[in-house]
């Protein structure tokens, strides 16, 4: 009989999700029954929206207090009840915050592990961080050639592609992220055109500087004063998308909007939210191309990988308080 290590949720965050609000337990797994398989999980997708899982109530999927994580991802099936989902099948899903998964086939997919590393499942090509990208972008944002393009949270894992794929659109793209190493990062790694480090430096005057004549797209993924920052200075006609908010996940209850949206009367613009379930359609063709230019070594996805399945509440911190460069995951086993 299997044994499965799992984090839960045991005290519902304020502000940070701390590691107190979590605890790890190890129990015997049942005997499978007639239409699951049981998966090893060996990554798990650490992802910003699950702190708004945390709360009991919204607009995602609630985690219940005593309830295991709700986590994409990525592992093996070690054992089957069902014909065609065989052992030693690479899968990918919402496997939870966990070591072994029991799951019926209907919410895994089957994945390609012939070419390279399993984890790329869940970022390059994982539904909520290149795909997200890819979305917000080629159907969103649609950046045109020589557009000023700008991205926040540009180090992690859903920006740091988002400004790469405007940059091979022809856009001139500014990154947003927190501290120099990040700046270096962007400029000298991810090819981005200017970064701009919002702990150290003034975004509004930066931007000014490095925009004079206006963004023409912003791809948000923080909210709160950076997203005041770009509405200021935004071109005519231009597009804000928000892909997310990050900056206000700790106190969903009290959101603080932007004060600054008079801009888009003033220049004509638009913003515009988006999820990547609202596009079924692209994700296919988003995980294609997202593929073949992994494989052609022109797309840069950088992984932070933290071992062990115990060290997930950690990661969740570390990534709020801006730890990471690309994408977060925790080694399963
Ligand atoms: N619309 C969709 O379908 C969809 C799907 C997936 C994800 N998302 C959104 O995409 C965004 C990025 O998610 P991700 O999972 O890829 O995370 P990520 O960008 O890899 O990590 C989050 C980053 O946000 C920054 N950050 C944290 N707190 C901040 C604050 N108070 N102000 C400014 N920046 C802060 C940190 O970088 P710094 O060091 O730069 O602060 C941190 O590294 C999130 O808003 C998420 O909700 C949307």
């Amino acid at each position: 009989m299997s044994k499965n290590t799992r984090v839960i949720l045991t005290k519902r965050p304020v502000d940070d999700a701390t590691p107190d609000c979590f605890s790890v337990e190890t129990v015997e797994d049942e005997a499978l029954e007639n239409g699951q398989v049981r998966v090893a999980v060996e990554y798990i997708s650490v992802d910003a929206g699950t702190r708004t899982m945390l709360r009991g109530e919204g607009f995602h999927a609630q985690v219940g207090l005593g309830q295991t994580i709700l986590a994409g991802g990525v592992g093996r099936i070690i054992e089957s009840t069902v014909d065609g989902w065989d052992k030693g099948q690479a899968v990918r899903g919402g496997l939870g915050a966990q070591t072994i998964a029991t799951v019926m086939p209907k919410m895994l997919e089957k994945v390609d592990d012939t070419v390279g590393s399993l984890s790329a499942h869940l970022g390059a090509l994982g539904a909520s961080t290149g795909v997200t990208s890819w979305i917000g972008v080629r159907k969103v944002a649609k950046p045109q050639p020589g557009d000023i393009f700008v991205v926040s949270a540009a180090a992690g894992a859903v920006g740091s592609i988002a400004g790469q794929i405007a940059k091979r659109d022809g856009a001139h793209v500014i990154g947003i992220a927190g501290g120099q190493r990040k700046v270096t990062y962007l400029t000298e790694r991810l090819g981005f055109d200017a970064a701009i480090d919002y702990k150290n430096e003034d975004v509004n005057a930066r931007l000014r500087e490095l925009a004079p004549k206006g963004i023409n797209v912003f791809f948000d993924n923080v909210g709160g004063p950076i997203l005041d920052a770009v509405l200021d200075n935004l071109a005519m006609r231009a597009r804000v998308v928000i892909c997310g908010a990050i900056s206000q996940y700790g106190d969903m209850d009290n959101v603080t909007g932007p004060s600054m949206y008079l801009r888009l009367a003033e220049r004509q613009s638009t913003m515009e939210g988006f999820a990547f379930f609202h596009f079924p359609e692209s994700v296919g063709p988003a995980g294609a191309e997202l593929r073949t230019w992994l494989d052609d070594g022109s797309l840069v996805m950088d992984e932070e990988v933290l071992e062990g399945i115990e060290r997930y509440p950690e990661a969740l911190q570390f990534m709020f308080s801006g730890g990471n460069l690309g994408k977060l995951l925790v080694k399963a086993c």
